[in-house]
Order: C-alpha cells, then sequence, then structure tokens
C-alpha cells in the first residue's frame, strides 16, 4: 500500500475562524454542550480521521468579551466523546508545567482503558504567562525552565506507566489471585522536580501508553518532539518552513536511534472549501468581516508575553521593529517567528495581519474548491513537507462536513487515505508500534 495520509480534526470553538462562534452557519450549541462535542467526533468517526483534538490554556483569555472557546476540561471531556465513539483516537492537552507527574499520568492511562486504547496526550509546557498566576503567583517560568521541567516529567510519566507489567493483572476468582504483585514495581524517582515512589494505581493501559504528541517548534520545543512524540503539530504560513522544519525534526528524531517514520509530522491545514475558488472566497471574507480588529490586537499581544501594541495604527504597512525580539519572548516563541517572517515577507498592515490570524492563529490558511484542496494536501505530503493535516475548520460543523463529503473522497480516490479503519487504537491507525514495558525486559521473562 502507497504511504498513507493522516488526518486529525482540531476541534476549537465552533470553528478556528476568530468570529466562527457568531456565524449564521455554526452549530446553534453552546460550547458548553456536550453533544457539541460527542456529535463531531462522531462526524469525525465516520469520516475517518485519524483522531481529534483539544487544546487548552490554563487561564481566560482576556479576550473573552468578544471569544469564545472551547470551555471544558480536555481530559474530562475526553471521557464523554470516548463512551460515545468507538474507532477515532482521542488527544488532549495538558500541561508539564502546571501538572503534577502522577496526576497526569494516570488521567491518560485511565482514558486509554475507558477508550479501548484510542487516548493520546498533547504535551505542553505553557507559554501563557497568565497561567503562571493561576498557580501558586511564583510567576512564569523561563522557556528553558519549562522544558527542564518537562524533561523530567516525561521520565516520570513513562516509568509510571510501565510500572505494571503486561501480565500483572491475574483476576483469577478461583485461587483468589487478582494481581501479581511481583509485577508491578515502584519507580522510585527522585530528581531536580520531583520524588515519585510509584507505581502507578492502575494496570497498564490498552496501548502500553497513551500516544503522545508535542508541538515545540523553537530548538528546544523540536528536541523534545524528536525525543518524545509519536506525532507533532506544528504552524506554517507556507510549503517552504514546513519542508525546512519536517527534515530538521525527522533528523533529529533519527539522530535519537529513533525511527523517523514513527515521527508524524501534521501541520495545521484551515481551508474554507467552496464549490468553485469565487465562492470559497466569498465565505472567507464574509467571516472576516464578522472581526474586531481590538480583539485581535489583545490576542496579539498574548503571543508576545503580553507586549503592548496599542499604539500601532490599523493601516500602515508594519516592519519588524514594531515587535519584540522573539528570543526575548518567553511564550511561544516559535508562532512569534511565523508572525515576524509574515510581516517580512508580505510588507502587512496590522489590519491584514490581524485578518490572517484570525484566519487560524498563525496556520495555514487558505480557500479553494475541494479538488484545490486535495491538490494543496497532496502536495505538501509528497513533498516532504508533512504526514498528514491537522485539519481546523474555519466553521463547525459546516467545513468539517465539506471537507469529509467533498475532499476525503478525492483523497481515498488517490490512494491517499483509508476506505475503511484497518485497526482499533490510536496506534494503529498511526502505524506506530506498541512500547514495550520495562517488565518485557529479562527479569520478568524469568519470574
Ligand atoms: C496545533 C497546535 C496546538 C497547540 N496547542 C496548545 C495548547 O493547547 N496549549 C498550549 O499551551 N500550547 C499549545 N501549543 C503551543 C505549543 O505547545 C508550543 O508551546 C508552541 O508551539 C511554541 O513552541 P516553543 O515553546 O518550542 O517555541 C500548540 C501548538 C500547535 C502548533
Amino acid at each position: 500500500m502507497p504511504r498513507q495520509l493522516h488526518l486529525n480534526l482540531f476541534i476549537h470553538s465552533r470553528g478556528h475562524h476568530e468570529a466562527s462562534w457568531r456565524h449564521p452557519d455554526s452549530s446553534p450549541l453552546a460550547l458548553t454542550d456536550i453533544r457539541y462535542y460527542q456529535d463531531l467526533a462522531q462526524r469525525a468517526e465516520a469520516a475517518l480521521f485519524d483522531s481529534i483534538f483539544f487544546a487548552d490554556q490554563l487561564a481566560l483569555g482576556g479576550d473573552v468579551a468578544q471569544a469564545a472557546r472551547s470551555w471544558l476540561e480536555p481530559v474530562t471531556l475526553l471521557a464523554a466523546i470516548a463512551a460515545s465513539t468507538s474507532r477515532i483516537g482521542l488527544i488532549a492537552t495538558a500541561s508539564t508545567t502546571y501538572t503534577e507527574p502522577f496526576n497526569l499520568a494516570r488521567q491518560f492511562a485511565s482514558i486509554d482503558h475507558i477508550s479501548n486504547g484510542r487516548a493520546a496526550w498533547n504535551i505542553v509546557t505553557s507559554w501563557l504567562a497568565t497561567s503562571a498566576r493561576n498557580f501558586g503567583g511564583a510567576g512564569q517560568l523561563s522557556h528553558a525552565d519549562r522544558y527542564a521541567r518537562g524533561e523530567e516529567f516525561m521520565t516520570v510519566v513513562k516509568a509510571l506507566w510501565d510500572s505494571w507489567a503486561e501480565d500483572a493483572v491475574f483476576d483469577d476468582r478461583a485461587s483468589g489471585q487478582y494481581a501479581r504483585a511481583d509485577h508491578i514495581r515502584p519507580i522510585n524517582h527522585r530528581g531536580d522536580f520531583y520524588q515519585v515512589a510509584g507505581p502507578l494505581n492502575l494496570p497498564r493501559c490498552p496501548q502500553g501508553r497513551p500516544v503522545l504528541v508535542q508541538a515545540g517548534s523553537s530548538d528546544t520545543g523540536r528536541r523534545f518532539a524528536a525525543r518524545h512524540a509519536d506525532a507533532v503539530f506544528t504552524a506554517h504560513v507556507e510549503k517552504a518552513t514546513a519542508r525546512e522544519f519536517y527534515a530538521d525534526l525527522k533528523a533529529l528524531a533519527a539522530a535519537q536511534g529513533r525511527n523517523p517514520e514513527e515521527v508524524l509530522i501534521l501541520p495545521g491545514l484551515n481551508a474554507m472549501i467552496g464549490s468553485t475558488e469565487a465562492e470559497a472566497q466569498r465565505m472567507a471574507r464574509e467571516v472576516n468581516d464578522l472581526t474586531d480588529p481590538e480583539v485581535g490586537r489583545k490576542r496579539l499581544s498574548n503571543r508576545f508575553g503580553g507586549h503592548d501594541f496599542s499604539h500601532l495604527p490599523l493601516d500602515r504597512p508594519l516592519s519588524p521593529e514594531d515587535f519584540p525580539d522573539p528570543d526575548t519572548v518567553e511564550a511561544a516563541r516559535s508562532r512569534t517567528e511565523v508572525i515576524l517572517n509574515l510581516v517580512r515577507r508580505d510588507r502587512l498592515t496590522l489590519r491584514q495581519l490581524l485578518g490572517y490570524l484570525a484566519g487560524a492563529r498563525g496556520h495555514f490558511v487558505t480557500a479553494g474548491t475541494p479538488e484545490q484542496i486535495a491538490d494543496l494536501i497532496e502536495d505538501w505530503f509528497t513533498d516532504g513537507a508533512a504526514d498528514g493535516f491537522n485539519i481546523m475548520p474555519p466553521l463547525l460543523p459546516l467545513q468539517l462536513d465539506v471537507f469529509s463529503a467533498e475532499v476525503i473522497p478525492l483523497l481515498q480516490r488517490r490512494g491517499l487515505f483509508r476506505t475503511e479503519y484497518a485497526g482499533a487504537t490510536l496506534r494503529e491507525h498511526y502505524g506506530l508500534p506498541r512500547p514495550k514495558s520495562a517488565f518485557d525486559e529479562p527479569m520478568l521473562q524469568k519470574a
């Protein structure tokens, strides 16, 4: 079989466009209504997507007066969706900076059991400066410190997930033996940030470990992904930088002794799809007309760690000097570079920049016919820029349905995308091997 594309649906608000929530064609359901999310997951499953994904921030955005989000806590959300779907993978975001590894390992192992092997964790170090104020008030850790802590966090959670052998649960009513206690062992971790005795208080999960997703794009973030990620989300506004990222990350993974094919790279794609190019562009304009540049200005400030952009006029071309140096930004450094590249390349005004970012916050935004979108996907996929895509429909569920009904069949006809689920777990959809447990090593094989 030729190499297969992987598609993830990124569920956000009533669509990824900043004004989607107020568009007449987006869902009428409340953003706290579980039926909205269950329905989207079922639609994505019917269309054979590999997975769905929820992002998360640990603070209320300053733009709440005019911005709607997917409010529900993502791990809780996955539990409810797991019970109303059967095949699609389920990815939730959780933070290494503001969570204890024991809690997190237990939650994701639980979701993996509840979903019969479909759980994945999007590992974030939490770039948003305001999150720090909700956790102890000591101020935001630096970018480097967040990643250093994240690294130790990974050692701990992996050890916890591996602390039960595959065969630790005996569950033998006749003999009265529930578990083989010698097939469960403590981890006794003592590090710079964490002291965790273990073992986990939950049997090994169906996938061995949940699938690990990561989206760091800075040098440190990429090295982190190369060590730990099974799938990598990334934001690019052009194919050239996506190709550079793809080549770099695959090389970093190989340098870690990993098989680069087992690190899937999924750039974001926000496509407004119409039956003609003119119609798609009209729809894109229509939703753009609903945006408020002042909301965009606040979001831009958040992206740059709270930098004040209030003095910048909306209609003068921007220059890089209007922005702080990305190296000094302690938030999401790579996205600030994406924004600066866009400013350098296109000499945009602030209004135009905010218009572009309104589409998908710095991901690739386009409008076109189903054929044009399928061509773009095939081009990036075959030209070393992607192993699949993080699909970010501007309006939900409308543009998900159009993508599923019009673009996916084209990809299937071209032999690029599955026509049925071959496996049951997310690891199987992604074509990833099942990790061995520490107990597969000689000590217990003897027992
Ligand atoms: C598709 C995508 C989704 C992301 N979701 C989240 C999220 O939910 N929460 C978060 O704090 N950061 C999120 N991020 C940000 C990344 O985790 C990371 O902080 C960012 O890409 C900057 O990487 P860097 O710190 O290595 O520069 C996301 C990034 C991408 C590309």
